[in-house]
């Protein structure tokens, strides 16, 4: 899908198809530099890092193994409370190796920190984040972004795996959805 198929929904193209392809093959770049030793284990959250996952183990020169986990937040609303259930368990075994953890966006930071504490506890080696996009003024925790894409402004941002109402995700750019689509 792309912005002509959704005319006066969005407000702006923030990144195009081309421009996001091309950072995430730079992010793939530096993993393939960072573990050329031993391949890690991929862990996407569930669903948003769809687009980002599969664009970045294509980018990759070596077998990259996949592993997926869903997570819901409870919160009051729209507001994260950081109180986290895993909704869709993964099915690797992450004792011992080294995991990438892939998202699509850092908001609060709150999804992010909870699963690095996780995965840690589940005797991960090391764990490593990258996350195509991050936004800074939203931060309520401080999360490192080992490979991170674009720090962006908090507006309400869509495509590329990014949702409104489940909306959106396969929008080939990322664009700032309109408010009139939200108030
Ligand atoms: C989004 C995103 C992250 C999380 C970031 O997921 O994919 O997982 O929110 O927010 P935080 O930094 O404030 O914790 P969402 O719950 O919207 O699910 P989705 O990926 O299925 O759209």
């Amino acid at each position: 899908m792309r912005p002509e198929d959704v005319p006066g929904e969005l407000e702006s193209v923030l990144f195009s198809e081309a421009q996001v392809l091309e950072r995430v093959q730079q992010l793939a770049d530096e993993i393939a530099h960072d573990f050329s030793a031993e391949p890690p284990l991929f862990i996407g959250v569930l669903t948003g890092s769809v687009m980002l996952v599969a664009d970045l183990v294509r980018g990759l020169p070596f077998h990259s193994e996949i592993d997926w986990i869903g997570l819901s937040s409870y919160g009051s609303g729209t507001e994260s409370s950081g109180e986290i259930r895993i909704a869709q368990p993964l099915h690797r075994e992450v004792t011992g190796r080294d995991v990438i953890v892939v998202e699509d966006i850092v908001d609060t930071g709150l999804t992010l920190s909870w699963l690095i504490q996780h995965l840690l506890d589940l005797g991960a080696r090391s764990v490593r984040v990258c996350a195509l996009l991050r936004k800074p003024d939203a931060a309520q925790v401080v999360v490192s972004v080992d490979y991170l894409g674009f720090d962006i402004p908090n507006a309400f941002v869509v495509g590329y795996g990014l949702d409104f109402n489940q909306r959106y995700r396969n929008l080939r750019d990322i664009a700032v959805l309109d408010p009139k689509m939200y108030t």
